[in-house]
This record gives structure tokens, C-alpha cells and sequence, in this order.
């Protein structure tokens, strides 16, 4: 298994530099994808160890975590936007890629597949119910290893008032300091904010405090909570009676996870 991290490692760089001709923005996003990509591998085995998967299967799950954004350089390249409504899907172009650049073919069946259902399935509202097993194992850490880094760009992000403006973190929405109605309804049931609710820059945050809802394993909470990134969100929201009770129930939520 070692032998073939490393080949598909070697891989993954080979084709990440292959893109010519990239425009100064194109070659920064270029980057983020990469180091987000790197992240979410090193996290999903981190993760996997602690559950005490076996090493094979944690190289296995480094691996999901390396090439599900694979996609995102050709749409970029190709589309110059990472809004999959305006082009294509990216998980979908990631399995694409890597069935044309015969990368599943140095991989038996199972491995292969079940990268290609934690792929396919890492940016999808839930896992598809058809996906089951080994495989739904891999895509559900896969998700959550996904969800806790954006948390965590996005808490620096905030946090960062000197940074530049990403508009593909804020959506360009208003500014103004409301939390619309159904995003609290939403997150105050226990629900991920749909969104379509989104209306306000805070909208957008209280949406991404949802994301507690849908992770899946203790060790992602024990993650989350260790790292404050809910905590560096909250604070860069208004303190005021609906946010203080948001960030209790959502809290509560993950402390709870950690504890049964
Ligand atoms: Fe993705």
C-alpha cells in the first residue's frame, strides 16, 4: 500500500503541475486547492487512525482525501469558476480524470471504488442511500474530514480583517447584521441551513455553524472542539440573545457527540 500512496502522490503533483499558460489568480486557487487537498488527506488518516482502522485502510483514506477535489483544476482551467451550477460538477470530473489518467487501474476493485464513491459523494447534500459498507464508511470520513477544513479556512478567514476579500468564501452578500428568520429556524431544529435561506454575509456563517449536524464521527468532534474553530466563528458574529443561543445549541450538540 505504501508503494502506491507514493505513486499516486507522485501522481497527484505531476498533474497538479501539468496545467500551462495559468493566470496569477488561476495559479493562487491553484494552490488553495492543492493545500486544502493535502489537508483533508492528512486528516481523513489522521481521523481513521484514531479509530483504529487498520494502516492499510488510513492509507486508503489519505488517499480519498488527496484526489476528491482532483476535479477542481480542470474546472477551473476549463471553466475559470469553481461554482459547479455554472460548469460542471467537480466530483464528477475528479472520478473522470482519474479513470483517464488510468490512476483506478493501479488500484484492485474495492479500493477503487470506494475512492470513487468518496468522491462522487463528498459534495452531495447526503451520501447516496445506495452507497453501503466499507464504502460508506470511506465517504462519510471523507465528509467530515472535507467540512472540518473549510471550518477551519474559514475561521481564519474571518478572523484575518487585513485579508482580502475571497468572494468564493462570502458569496457577496449584504453586510447588514441580520440573521434571517428560517436560517434560525434551521440550525435552532437540529437542521443544516438550507441554502436557499441564505440571505446575509451572517446567514452565510450560521450556515456553516450548521455543518456540526452532519458529521459523523467522534473523533471529527473531538477535532473540531480541539481546534476552536466554531468558537473563532461565533466570534466574529454580533453577540446578541439569537447568536449566543445558535452557538449553545450547536455546543452543546458537538460536546454531546464527544461524550455518547
Ligand atoms: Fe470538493
Amino acid at each position: 500500500m505504501e508503494e502506491l500512496v507514493n505513486q499516486i502522490v507522485s501522481w497527484f503533483n505531476a498533474y497538479y503541475g501539468s496545467f500551462e499558460n495559468l493566470d496569477q489568480s488561476q495559479q493562487i486557487n491553484f494552490g488553495i486547492k492543492k493545500n486544502h487537498s493535502e489537508r483533508v488527506a492528512s486528516l481523513c488518516m489522521n481521523l481513521a487512525e484514531k479509530m483504529k482502522w487498520t494502516p492499510a485502510d488510513a492509507d486508503l483514506a489519505y488517499l480519498t482525501g488527496l484526489l476528491h477535489d482532483v476535479g477542481r483544476f480542470r474546472q477551473l482551467f476549463e471553466f475559470n469558476t469553481f461554482n459547479d451550477e455554472k460548469s460542471v460538477d467537480h466530483a464528477d470530473l475528479g472520478v473522470k480524470v482519474l479513470t483517464e489518467e488510468g490512476v483506478l487501474k493501479w488500484l484492485d476493485d474495492e479500493p477503487g471504488e470506494i475512492i470513487i464513491q468518496s468522491i462522487q459523494n463528498h459534495n452531495k447534500l447526503a451520501v447516496n442511500s445506495a452507497v453501503k459498507g466499507k464504502q460508506l464508511f470511506f465517504a462519510k470520513l471523507l465528509r467530515d474530514a472535507d467540512k472540518i477544513d473549510i471550518l477551519k479556512v474559514l475561521s481564519e478567514y474571518y478572523n484575518n480583517k487585513n485579508g482580502k476579500q475571497n468572494h468564493t468564501l462570502t458569496w457577496e452578500l449584504p453586510k447588514n447584521p441580520e440573521i434571517s428568520k428560517n436560517v434560525l429556524k434551521d440550525i435552532l431544529s437540529g437542521k443544516m441551513v438550507s441554502k436557499k435561506n441564505v440571505v446575509t454575509e451572517n446567514d452565510v456563517k450560521i450556515m456553516q455553524l450548521s455543518w456540526v449536524y452532519d458529521l459523523n464521527y467522534r473523533p471529527s468532534f473531538e477535532h473540531l472542539a480541539k481546534c476552536r474553530y466554531l468558537e473563532a466563528i461565533y466570534n466574529t458574529l454580533p453577540k446578541n440573545d439569537v447568536v449566543i443561543d445558535v452557538y449553545r445549541k450547536v455546543k452543546v450538540f458537538v460536546d454531546n457527540r464527544i461524550l455518547n
